[in-house]
């Protein structure tokens, strides 16, 4: 976990935000053990904008990994930055319920621990469309 949030934290770092001066990094542990990050990606045409979940996702994939075992999101406020609703959807795609989703501050610190289950209870996934 600490390797994770030390991920999160170098790709915040390298977040452009230039709009909420809102600084996200994120990291996600695939099935193999490797760590893919990615963060926030903002743009003059503000819907546009790519939240630093999703770009650690897309490079997660990317690398042709297709599971998600640990996720970490890094914010410098002192509140947790949790997941967006969007991205918990996201995260949902390639992790089980039970997997953990830590929030640390800039420095690294952990505020907040929860399973994705906590954060997205009853959600929608690629078995319903099996059902
Ligand atoms: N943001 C993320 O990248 N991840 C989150 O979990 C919450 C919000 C970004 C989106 C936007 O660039 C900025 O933070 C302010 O909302």
């Amino acid at each position: 976990m600490k390797a994770l949030i030390e991920a999160a934290v170098a790709a915040r770092r390298r977040a452009y935000a230039p709009y909420s001066n809102f600084l996200v990094g994120a990291a996600m542990r695939a099935e193999d053990g490797s760590i893919h990050a990615g963060c926030n990606v903002e743009n003059a045409a503000f819907p546009e904008s790519i939240c630093a979940e999703a770009a650690a996702i897309a490079a997660l994939i990317a690398a042709g990994q297709r599971r998600i075992t640990a996720v970490a999101v890094v914010a410098a406020s002192g509140v947790p930055c949790t997941p967006c609703g969007g991205c918990r959807q996201k995260i949902r795609e390639f992790a089980a319920p039970e997997t953990p989703i830590s929030m640390a501050d800039a420095e690294g610190r952990l505020l907040l621990e929860r399973r994705l289950d906590d954060l997205l209870p009853d959600s929608f996934g690629p078995a319903n469309l099996e059902a």
